[in-house]
């Protein structure tokens, strides 16, 4: 059975209450019956509230860009699970490469977080991608089974039915460099692969792995009608009602 595509916004630190709230008065019109994929809003935490607010009774999905793992306690500036579970969020992203890299996020942090989303019932969204050296250096397979084996050790298939995979090379997110349909594809299929090993050949099979890396309107029809890329994750080109819904509708 075809996987249905999910078409996430990611929007980083962009965007207060009230400039999302316009957003999604732009944006709705623009989607309104639109539904071949799914969509989902990841605006940052402040802007939860009103994005689920704006949302209602639509079939649009709310997500969080980051999580703690514990339910609660003493940790300055973290969020739960279950706090936004109580907010009305229905995704979490886990594992950007820039909370990697600035934030020092590992695949053992990733792994916390995967399951307190996953207990929670939320849909994590985990991002996996190699670095322009590693590519270089012919390491980036070896760079996806590592983050895949050590992301998702301790899951077991039936867990992660809702669990989404975010392959992101980390030379295409911002640079408006993009990978081909065809380097997405190679390393969706590694993903997969490490995916069926980690939970189960069935559950591999209906896991959607999303490209993200500088998706635009016009490279976004290319990448979406490749059968191994199962929507995307969208960072800059998300934040413009028209160029997001524009890519949803690839
Ligand atoms: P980009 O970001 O679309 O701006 O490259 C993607 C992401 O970081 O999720």
């Amino acid at each position: 059975m075809a996987r249905k595509k999910l078409m996430a916004a990611n929007w980083k630190m962009y965007k207060t209450p009230q400039q999302a709230q316009e957003f999604l008065r732009a944006f709705l019109p623009l989607v309104e019956g639109h539904s071949r994929d799914e969509i989902a809003i990841c605006p940052p935490f402040v802007c939860l509230p009103a994005v689920v607010e704006a949302l209602a009774g639509q079939s649009i999905g709310v997500g969080a860009q980051n999580l703690h793992w514990e339910k609660e306690g003493a940790y300055t500036g973290e969020v739960s699970a279950g706090m936004l579970v109580a907010v009305g969020c229905t995704h979490v992203i886990i594992g950007h490469s820039e909370r990697r890299q600035y934030f020092g996020e590992t695949d053992e942090t990733v792994n916390r977080k995967l399951q307190a989303a996953l207990a929670a019932g939320l849909t994590p969204i985990v991002c996996v991608g190699e670095v322009l050296q590693e590519r270089e250096s012919g390491l980036t397979e070896d760079v996806l089974r590592r983050q895949c084996q050590r992301g998702l050790r301790g899951i077991s298939g039936d867990q992660a039915r809702t669990l989404v995979i975010a392959y992101e090379p980390v030379w295409a997110i911002g640079t408006g460099k993009t990978a081909t349909p065809q380097i997405a594809a190679e390393a969706h299929v590694v993903i997969r692969a490490e995916a069926a090993k980690a939970l189960s050949k069935a559950v591999a099979e209906d896991m959607r792995i999303l490209y993200g890396g500088s998706v635009k309107p016009d490279n976004a029809k290319a990448l979406m009608s490749e059968r191994e890329i199962d929507g995307a994750l969208v960072g800059g080109a998300s934040l413009d009602p028209k160029s997001f819904a524009a890519i949803v509708k690839w």
